[in-house]
């Protein structure tokens, strides 16, 4: 604040920018409110279908068989909802111990039928990795991002692999989310990051895309957190992001977030095959 009361510039950004974050995580929501609201209705007819059948037949494995659908099907109601309230939830903005494995499966929940719809197939390789200090709705965000990126880089299909890697050495996870999409050419690979880049010609008809802040509220978040980023692409072949965020270790337990700006410079390293 200067002497006559008003924000200096530097504050204005900052300020701006955590707008900004937080915009980002209102579409995304959005975004998701359409999806989930049709992933919920699938589930309720699948409810409603068994329980008919169940009260039709009364033998009992007709019935169990009912009972174990109705089951299943409330499990995967219950879990689409943990992973809308995950991000909706306006958690403390602290960083917790948090594991990367449950933040994924969450997030493929949400995502789960639209990579069917685009015949992209989803593999997880999974290491033992330890928790990383981390908010983890701001993560999910990150990750659902990439993943929507990625499946944009298919529009014909291919694969999805999500893979965790622990660096003991560094005290680190990686995280990479990998498609075997379009790539990126290397000309590309340094604006991808900039607030507002995008080639994509507007949403495509799941309303996503197109807008240019995706991977930028992905990189302000990372550098929130004292992570980076790495990618790596192959025009043709595909792209691969890697998050890079710390082990949680006990002592920084506490801390809270640092408004962006605080940061300094942001840790972002570019790599590209040809
Ligand atoms: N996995 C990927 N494969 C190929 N190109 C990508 C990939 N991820 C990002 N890009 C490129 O980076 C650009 C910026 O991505 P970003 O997510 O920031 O914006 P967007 O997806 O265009 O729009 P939105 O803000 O709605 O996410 C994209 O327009 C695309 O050109
Ligand atoms: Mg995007």
């Amino acid at each position: 604040m200067n002497q006559g009361g008003q924000l200096t510039s530097e504050q204005q950004i900052e300020a701006l920018q955590q707008q900004l974050v937080e915009a980002q995580r209102l579409a995304a929501l959005g975004e998701l409110v359409g999806t989930t609201t049709h992933e919920f209705n699938n589930v309720l007819m699948t409810i409603l279908n068994y329980a008919k059948l169940g009260l039709r037949h009364k033998d009992e494995p007709t019935r169990d068989k009912a009972l174990t659908k109705i089951l299943e099907a409330s499990q995967r109601a219950e879990k689409i909802t943990n992973s809308v309230l995950g991000l909706a939830r306006n958690r403390k903005q602290e960083f917790a111990p948090t594991k990367l494995a449950e933040i994924i499966d969450q997030s493929l929940v949400l995502l789960e039928r639209e990579m069917q719809k685009y015949r992209v197939a989803v593999r997880c390789e999974f290491a033992e990795v330890p928790p990383v200090r981390a908010i983890g709705n701001q993560i999910q965000q990150v990750l659902l991002n990439l993943m929507t990126n990625a499946r944009q880089a298919m529009p014909n299909g291919g694969e999805l692999l999500i893979r965790l890697t622990h660096d003991v050495a560094a005290e680190a996870v990686d995280l990479t989310v990998r498609d075997s999409g379009v790539g990126i050419p290397r000309e590309q690979l340094t604006k991808i990051f900039d607030r507002y880049y995008s080639t994509k010609d507007g949403p495509d008809e799941t309303g996503k895309g197109g807008t240019g802040v995706g991977l930028s509220a992905c990189k302000d978040i990372v550098d929130a957190h004292q992570g980076r980023f790495r990618v790596e692409s192959t025009v043709g072949k595909g792209t691969a992001f890697t998050v890079r965020l710390p082990v949680f270790k006990e002592q920084c337990s506490a801390t809270t977030a640092l408004p962006i700006s605080k940061l300094g410079v942001p840790v972002q390293t570019a790599k590209v095959t040809k």
